[in-house]
């Protein structure tokens, strides 16, 4: 995913410097080239050898380092970045960055470098919250650096409040976005939904399907490393909410019903790539259902979600179906029917389509009558492709 991107990390000396391990190894299997600076109090928490070992590439610890080459380490490295991390960043360096400050290998790779710069502070809570360090990150912020705040919780000196490095995943997540994505929904609200319904027999049993989630996933996902402010509509799955998505949990297609009606009002975009299920159970029974007494379920047909949003949009509507045959007849009797803009469909009969595949295979159908056949792709590509068609059609 990230071959043939350099992500340079600086390291500062706080004991959250252990984690920049995890960090270097996850950045590696994404297929990223790592190299590392260190202050020297980074040097005091981890050695260079760690560094050097898990990035595979030597480690630069000072300015005045007997030269390997002629390249003058800091500029090299400013160069090379296609994205520079500085983590764990203490208030001692954002403080020097912020005053401009170029002392050291760190600082100054930070000075000659046109890449972004993301900084993942961690520190004592009173230091981070120090009006100095507030407002030295809020000028930083200002001159386009990007932050990934730390969290709260226990902190190394046993203080108890916000400081804590955050999340690797987050810190990850933040690179990814900033060498991958593009900001073009920002400011765009997006609303998806995603993974099965499930529709109540009795306290123990429930009717549902085999959608795993991983296209709405995909989507809200993408939608929010290209800046919108996402929405996610979702069934019961297996796999973790996208970061900085707002992620509502439903079981029944009503619930998701009432849910995206009460969402809607306000997006730009809606994709509806849940699998409603179509019925729901009219003689729902208190307790279990003793196997005995079991005789006959009644079912009764669910809202169609997709065709209520479709009778009144002020938003681009994005629908999915999904066959086992007449793909093309059943799919433009559904754009027609629920009047979405495009409808996404997928032919179960197809190798890689479908629930619980990290792939898919899909035809498009526009409302202008034209299709497109794309070819199999990773779910998260797809999700890229659908978003750009309806970026394209929003005012
Ligand atoms: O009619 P069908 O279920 O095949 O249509 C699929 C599309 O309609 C999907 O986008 C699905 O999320 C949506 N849908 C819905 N409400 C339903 C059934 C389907 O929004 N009750």
């Amino acid at each position: 995913m990230l071959k043939g991107k350099t992500v340079v990390i600086g390291v500062c000396g706080g004991i959250a410097a252990y984690k920049v391990c995890e960090i270097i190894s996850k950045l590696k299997k994404l297929g990223a080239n790592v190299r590392v600076c260190m202050t020297d109090a980074a040097q005091k928490f981890v050695t260079p050898l760690t560094f050097q070992s898990l990035s595979q590439n030597a480690v630069a610890t000072g300015m005045f380092d007997p030269v390997k080459s002629w390249d003058i380490e800091h500029i090299s490295l400013a160069k090379a970045a296609d994205v520079m991390l500085i983590v764990p960043a203490t208030a001692n360096i954002i403080g020097k960055i912020s005053a401009g400050i170029a002392d050291n290998i760190v600082t100054t790779t930070v000075m000659a470098t046109k890449a972004k710069v993301i900084i993942a502070p961690a520190m004592n809570t009173q230091m981070y919250e120090n009006p100095i360090t507030t407002e030295n990150i809020e000028r930083l912020k200002k001159l386009g650096y990007v932050f990934v705040d730390p969290e709260g919780g226990r902190l190394a000196c046993g203080d108890v409040g916000k400081g804590k490095l955050a999340d690797v995943d987050d810190i990850i997540e933040e690179v990814i976005t900033h060498l991958l994505y593009e900001k073009d929904l920002a400011g765009k609200n997006v609303l998806i939904t995603a993974g099965p319904t499930m529709e109540r027999i009795d306290d123990i049993r429930y009717i549902t399907n085999h959608s795993s989630g991983k296209m709405g996933y995909a989507l809200a996902r993408v939608a929010a490393r290209r800046g919108a402010n996402v929405t996610l509509i979702s069934g019961k799955v297996c796999i973790t909410p996208p970061k900085k998505v707002n992620t509502i949990y439903i079981q029944s297609a009503k619930q998701m019903h009432g849910e995206v009606m009460k969402y809607s009002k306000d997006m730009d975009i809606v994709i509806k790539a849940a699998a409603v299920g179509d019925f729901y159970v009219k003689n729902q029974a208190d307790g279990k259902i003793k196997k005995d007494k079991i005789n006959t379920i009644e079912l009764e047909k669910n809202p169609d979600i997709l065709q209520t949003l479709g009778q009144n949009k002020n938003f681009v509507l994005v629908g999915f179906s999904m066959e086992t045959e007449k793909l093309s007849l059943y799919s433009v009797e559904k754009l027609k029917k629920k009047n979405a803009d495009f409808i996404v469909a997928n032919d179960l009969t197809h190798e890689g389509a479908g629930f619980g595949t990290d792939t898919n295979i899909v035809r498009i159908f526009h409302q202008n009558g034209e299709t497109e056949d794309l070819p199999l792709m990773s779910k998260e590509k797809l999700a890229g492709e659908i978003l750009d068609r309806a970026a394209r059609l929003l005012k």
